[in-house]
């Protein structure tokens, strides 16, 4: 009997991810042995408490932390202890990222920054489809604008917008939607969907409960470990494993 063998899109196993803080505090675990595995086309949601290690986990994923224990698989290369420019040509192949830090170029227009990773891998620029995707994301009226005069949940559907242009084989996006109101932030979600069911694996670090059951699988996070893997996550289901701030603070009971 064959069984077909799906290759993951990403993995980290047992991962280990520390960071000093200052001279003489010590190091800090962000990550302490981590372990999941990404496939094709999933949707997942990275969930759990301020400073749980929801952003350590995306970037030990994308090569941007280096874990001091573990291993990391990034579209079938070992990234584990890569050099820069190696992550790098992994990430041209197929990764996009979405972090708090953006990778925008603030004086350009937002068009351009839509067009830009295109333009450095001397690809076919198609100048309506870039026009589509900003249209679909309400920024129809602002191409021409330049970045740096855009609010910052504008510039984040600017990044996002570079990604639907020429979508990756994987996408790792950092709280997308945490600057974000109801309706953007729906449309978002709308079009991260879209794009995982187009075969995009997405992992979304989010403390918004609304993306949170969006997702295939929600990743739990707590003190730096993977304390919970959800499958189909209702609102439930997520409250109870990773109050969100506004939900404990709402809350309140002392
Ligand atoms: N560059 C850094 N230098 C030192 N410590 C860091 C650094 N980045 C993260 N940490 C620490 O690692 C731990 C995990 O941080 P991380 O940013 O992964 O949390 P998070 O779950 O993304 O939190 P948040 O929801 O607030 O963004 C925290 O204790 C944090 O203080
Ligand atoms: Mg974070």
């Amino acid at each position: 009997m064959t069984a077909t063998r799906i290759d993951p899109t990403a993995s980290v196993h047992d991962v280990w991810v520390s960071y000093q803080a200052g001279k003489g505090v010590g190091s800090t675990h962000a990550l302490r042995g981590v372990s999941t595995t990404v496939y094709p086309g999933e949707f997942i949601s990275v969930v759990g408490p301020s400073g749980s290690g929801k952003s350590s986990l995306l970037h030990a994923l994308a090569g941007f932390a280096r874990p001091v224990d573990g291993q990391v698989m990034l579209l079938g290369t070992d990234i584990t202890r890569a050099r820069q420019a190696a992550i790098a040509r992994v990430h041209r192949r197929g990764v996009g990222v979405i972090f708090q830090s953006l990778n925008l170029v603030p004086s350009l227009p937002i068009i351009e920054n839509v067009l830009l990773p295109s333009r450095f891998a001397r690809s076919r620029i198609d100048q309506g489809r870039a026009v589509g995707v900003l249209k679909q994301l309400g920024l129809g009226d602002r191409l021409g604008h330049r970045t740096s005069t855009l609010s910052g949940g504008e510039q984040q559907r600017v990044a996002l917008a570079r990604i639907l242009y020429a979508p990756p084989t994987i996408v790792l996006a950092d709280e997308p939607t945490g600057a974000l109101d109801t309706a953007s932030t729906g449309l978002v979600l709308e079009q991260f969907r879209l794009l995982a069911r187009s075969g995009t694996s997405v992992v979304l670090v989010t403390h918004d409960l609304q993306a949170g059951v969006q997702a295939d699988r929600a990743l739990v996070m707590r003190d730096g470990q993977l304390v919970r893997e959800i499958h189909q996550p209702t609102t439930q289901q997520l409250v109870e494993s990773a109050p969100a701030p506004t939900t404990s603070e709402a809350v309140h009971d002392g």
